[in-house]
């Protein structure tokens, strides 16, 4: 299945094949972190860096940290409480979901949802070790969500949308698993200037979270467009890709790691 890469674009991208690559390099990050060769930063480092509380890093498995490849920290968007039912949409080796895990509690429940094998099952691995029983890793694609609709109070997501072709189904989703009332809160990568059929076309580039990411008056409309009200979006200097050509992109090109919030009518 081919699809735009972007609403209007001319360029189409092959859906399946995206997405094996994706999961190729996210095979890697769950299994070799540490071999230093990916665009972008991963580990405990980066995500002190981005905002993420010492004592929360403290209480969740390091190697989910080790393989944390998020792009922004949005927890004081989220506010999560006790009890309350999250979904983290490429939830990747887990870090975020465990966060949430601490945060909401064990009358909580957080469900993360990945399309690759090895994320997923690291982090149920370390899921079962570490004895967060509120915390489940189940497959699927984030454009097809494997829940019920209107139950989640929450859904977060961290450095994943920009690798769906398709955000407008994404955010679809999104506001079809919220409860009236529930919330969005996330970060990910978007750009200042229309990316160029060159980078788009770059399979490796769009698997570093650059080639995918929407220009970001168009991701907003994509999140509106699905019914929910944006209610704040802010830049993080804090994120840098590595690799020089994901550099130079990053430069000419305007991309930049946001956290946004956004809420569900209670109708
Ligand atoms: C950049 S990583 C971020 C992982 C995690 N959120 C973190 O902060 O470490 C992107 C993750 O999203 C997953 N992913 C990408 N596209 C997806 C899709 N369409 N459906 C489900 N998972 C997807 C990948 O498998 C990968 O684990």
């Amino acid at each position: 299945m081919t699809v735009p890469a972007e609403p209007d674009a001319a360029v189409q991208v092959d859906v399946d094949d995206l997405r094996g690559k994706v999961q190729q390099m996210y095979e890697a990050v769950a299994r070799h972190p540490l071999d230093g060769r990916f665009h972008f930063e991963m580990g405990r480092a980066m995500a002190e860096r981005l905002g993420y509380r010492t004592a929360d890093l403290d209480r969740v498995p390091a190697p989910a940290i080790e393989s944390f490849a998020g792009v922004g920290y949005y927890f004081d968007l989220a506010a999560l409480a006790p009890g309350e039912r999250v979904v983290d949409l490429g939830s990747g080796s887990g870090m975020d979901a465990f966060v949430a895990a601490l945060q909401v509690g064990t009358a909580g429940r957080v469900v993360g949802i990945d399309m690759t094998v090895a994320q997923r099952e690291k982090a149920r691995r370390l899921a079962d070790a570490a004895g967060f029983a509120q915390v489940e890793f189940l497959p699927g694609f984030i454009e097809e969500i494997p829940l019920e609709s209107g139950q989640a109070d929450c859904v977060i997501s961290n450095g994943v949308i920009n690798l769906c072709p398709d955000k407008a189904r994404v955010f679809a989703e999104v506001a079809r698993v919220l409860r009236p009332g529930g919330r969005l809160a996330m970060a990910d990568i978007v750009t200042e200037l229309p990316l160029p059929s060159e980078v788009t076309c770059n399979a490796t580039l769009w698997a570093a979270c650059i080639g995918g990411a929407a220009q970001q008056d168009a991701y907003r409309s994509a999140v509106e467009a699905a019914g929910l009200r944006v209610v704040s979006v802010r830049e993080n200097p804090a994120y840098a890709f590595l690799s020089k050509s994901a550099q130079g992109a990053s430069r000419e090109f305007g991309v930049k790691s946001i956290s946004l919030a956004a809420a569900k009518e209670r109708i």
